[in-house]
Parts: structure tokens; C-alpha cells; sequence
């Protein structure tokens, strides 16, 4: 048998998380919250499936959802989007994701990624026969390489570019130059712009997220998808959506109603009730993570580990305090003998490159952040 993703084994996420559980570790591994999601919410996704929102919903998506979504976003980042003919729930920003790519990318067809980058870029790529072409964000502050990308883009064709804003694992974001400056160099091309903005409610120090929609002259060539699951404390429920004109959209739909046709009905309509019911729950996501972040760093102020400062999402990363230990290695002896599960940022580049940092998430309560912080001393 021929494998179509030869490199590809057991996700790190999944691998630590065994590991964890084998060791009874503290899970600081894997990017989801340890409380739950608000009752209010899992009341609501009762009441739908009593309600009768048990079939199959609209393709694109439950349309007071799409309405919902149409308003925040123009609340949020100025933007007007049609919510008929512009966005699309998905199952999570993963579904959305590699529809997207399926929809645009062809065989040889080149997407430049930016490295550290999350897992399933990579595949979905070139499972479309696609070639990902690496680039690696300057340490230590993760920049992007700007000279590095023009060079690329003068000399190669290139089909998409991704961008992940805010990052996840660096916790960077974007600023509106950034993107003014890669739209410039995309233009000639005419390059699509995949945004993923699952972390778009996260930014913090009054600083504010800016979504590749804000680039209205060339807003016909963007996707951006976000995530429910970030938002709402519910990654299980894995509802996501995306946005793109109307043009866009259309190619996108014909891939989505083939992949899933249309996602879980009763989770879209308890999402968009809760959403009308709570209207500043997720300006309010932001004052929660930050917080969260700020007692992340005092907890676990009594470690080893000195963290870089991040300004966005629910991941902070340390330096590896042994940098002749290859971090992967580290971060299975940490979880073994300190009984502490992270993610070694080396699994986030395709040639495990290692810049000796480990990712902890600090999407957690506060007392499996003391459990860790226990841990981390004894
Ligand atoms: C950068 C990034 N994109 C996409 C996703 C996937 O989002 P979802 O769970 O909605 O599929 C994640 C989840 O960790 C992520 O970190």
C-alpha cells in the first residue's frame, strides 16, 4: 500500500496526552480548557435536540448563526459580510481549513507556511498533491522574514499564502502594517490569503486583533476561519466557520457539501441562541484570558522555566532550561519524572526543527496550574 501522508504518525497532542495519563501528569499539553463550558450554554444543546434540531441543517450553516456571526463581525472589525452568500459553519476550523485548501490547491500547486505552524496544514496540502513551502518566523521574537518571503515570491508561483494571527504556539499577532505589506507583495499574483483566526478573541495588553477581513482592497481573495471552540470553552463541539466573498464561497461550498454537507445541528442552534442571550460573552473571553495568563506567570513563578511574554491566544512558551537535551526528549522527561505533560515546539516545524522551547497551555484552572507549579518544584 502506498501511504498518502508517509511522515505522517499519532499527533504530538495525542501522544503527550497518552503520556500524561500513563504518568498522571498534569496536562498542560494539549490546547483545550480543563473547566467547562458555561451550563447555560449546555442547557441550550439539550433543548435544541428536545426542540426538534435533529436533522440535517442548511449546508452552509444555520442562518441565525450566519446572522449572528455577520454582526459581530461588522461590530468587531468594521466589516460588512453577507451572511447568505459569505460564510460557512464548519466543523471546527479544521474542516474549514482543509476544505478551503481542497477547494484552491491543485497538484504542484505551492502555499507558503510560516513555521512554527499548526499540524494540519502541512497534510492537507499535500493531500491536494500541494507543495508546502516552509518558512521559518525569526527567533526569538518569531518575526515574520520578510526579505526571505519577497524572495520567494519573486521567484517562485506561489497559489496561497497561510496566515495564523493570533499564533499559536508563539501567542504573536499581526498588525494592520503586516498585512497592508503582505497584500502588497501578493497583489501582482493574486494570491489568496488564508487567514486562521481561531484565537481572535485573545489578544491582550490593549492591544486589539486584526483580522485579514479589515483588508478591504483585497478582500477578494481572503478566507479567514475562526473557532467556536476557543471561544466558548467547547472544543468538542468542533463548530467553526469561514468567510470569503461571494466567489470564493462558492468553490469552498462545493468542496463542504461533499466533505460533511452540513455540521451538527443542535450545537449551532444552542450557539447562536446562547450568543443572543449573552451578547458581551466574547468581548469578555479576552479579560478572562488575560487574566489567566497573568496567573499563569505568578504560579508558576517559583519554576525553572523563564517564559517568553505572550500577547495573544492560551499558550505561553519557556525556554528549555538543557539545551544539549533534544526538546522532545525533554519534554517526555519532564512529563515522566515531574509529572508535568507539554508540547516540544520542534513538533510544530515539518523538519523538527528545534528551537528549545516547550509550550505550555494555560487554558486551565487555577489549581491544575498550582498542581503543575507543585510538580515543577518537587
Ligand atoms: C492555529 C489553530 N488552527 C486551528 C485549530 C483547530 O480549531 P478547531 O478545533 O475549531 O478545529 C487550532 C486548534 O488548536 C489551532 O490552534
Amino acid at each position: 500500500m502506498i501511504s498518502k501522508l508517509p511522515n505522517a504518525s499519532v499527533s504530538i497532542f495525542a501522544k503527550m496526552t497518552q503520556l500524561a495519563i500513563e504518568n498522571n501528569a498534569v496536562n498542560l499539553a494539549q490546547g483545550f480548557p480543563d473547566f467547562p463550558c458555561p451550563p447555560r450554554l449546555q442547557e441550550l444543546l439539550s433543548i435544541a435536540s428536545q426542540r426538534g434540531f435533529n436533522q440535517y441543517s442548511a449546508m452552509p450553516g444555520y442562518l441565525p448563526l450566519r446572522e449572528w456571526i455577520a454582526q459581530h463581525l461588522e461590530s468587531t472589525y468594521h466589516v460588512k459580510i453577507d451572511p447568505i452568500h459569505e460564510i460557512t459553519i464548519s466543523a471546527g476550523a479544521t474542516q474549514g481549513l482543509f476544505s478551503i485548501i481542497s477547494a484552491f490547491v491543485g497538484t504542484n500547486d505551492k502555499v507558503i507556511v510560516f513555521e512554527p505552524a499548526y499540524d494540519s496544514y502541512g497534510p492537507a496540502i499535500v493531500l491536494q498533491g500541494g507543495i508546502p513551502i516552509y518558512i521559518r518566523m525569526r527567533e526569538p521574537e518569531f518575526d515574520i522574514p520578510w526579505d526571505e518571503l519577497e524572495i520567494v515570491l519573486r521567484t517562485q508561483k506561489i497559489k496561497m499564502i497561510m496566515v495564523n494571527n493570533p499564533h499559536n504556539p508563539t501567542g504573536t499577532i499581526w498588525t494592520m502594517q503586516d498585512f497592508i505589506r503582505l497584500s502588497d507583495l501578493c497583489r501582482d499574483q493574486n494570491i489568496i490569503l488564508l487567514t486562521d483566526e481561531v484565537y481572535d478573541s485573545m489578544v491582550y495588553d490593549h492591544q486589539y486583533h486584526i483580522s485579514g477581513l479589515q483588508l478591504k482592497n483585497y478582500f477578494e481573495h481572503i478566507i479567514s476561519c475562526f473557532s467556536f471552540g476557543k471561544t466558548l470553552h467547547n472544543t468538542g463541539w468542533k463548530i467553526g466557520y469561514n468567510i470569503a466573498s461571494e466567489a470564493l464561497t462558492k468553490e469552498i461550498r462545493k468542496v463542504h457539501q461533499f466533505m460533511i454537507f452540513s455540521v451538527h445541528y443542535p450545537s449551532q442552534v444552542a450557539i447562536a441562541e446562547f450568543l443572543q442571550e449573552n451578547p458581551n460573552f466574547i468581548q469578555e473571553i479576552k479579560n478572562f484570558y488575560e487574566q489567566k495568563r497573568n496567573d499563569f506567570y505568578s504560579i508558576m513563578d517559583t519554576s525553572k522555566f523563564h517564559f517568553l511574554p505572550t500577547k495573544a491566544s492560551y499558550f505561553s512558551l519557556a525556554k528549555v532550561p538543557d539545551a544539549k537535551l533534544n526538546t522532545m526528549d525533554y519534554a517526555v522527561q519532564l512529563c515522566k519524572e515531574k509529572a508535568v505533560a507539554t508540547i516540544p515546539l520542534s513538533a510544530f516545524y515539518h523538519d523538527h526543527y528545534d528551537p528549545h522551547l516547550i509550550r505550555f497551555c494555560f487554558a486551565k484552572k487555577n489549581e491544575t496550574m498550582i498542581s503543575a507549579a507543585q510538580n515543577l518544584i518537587n
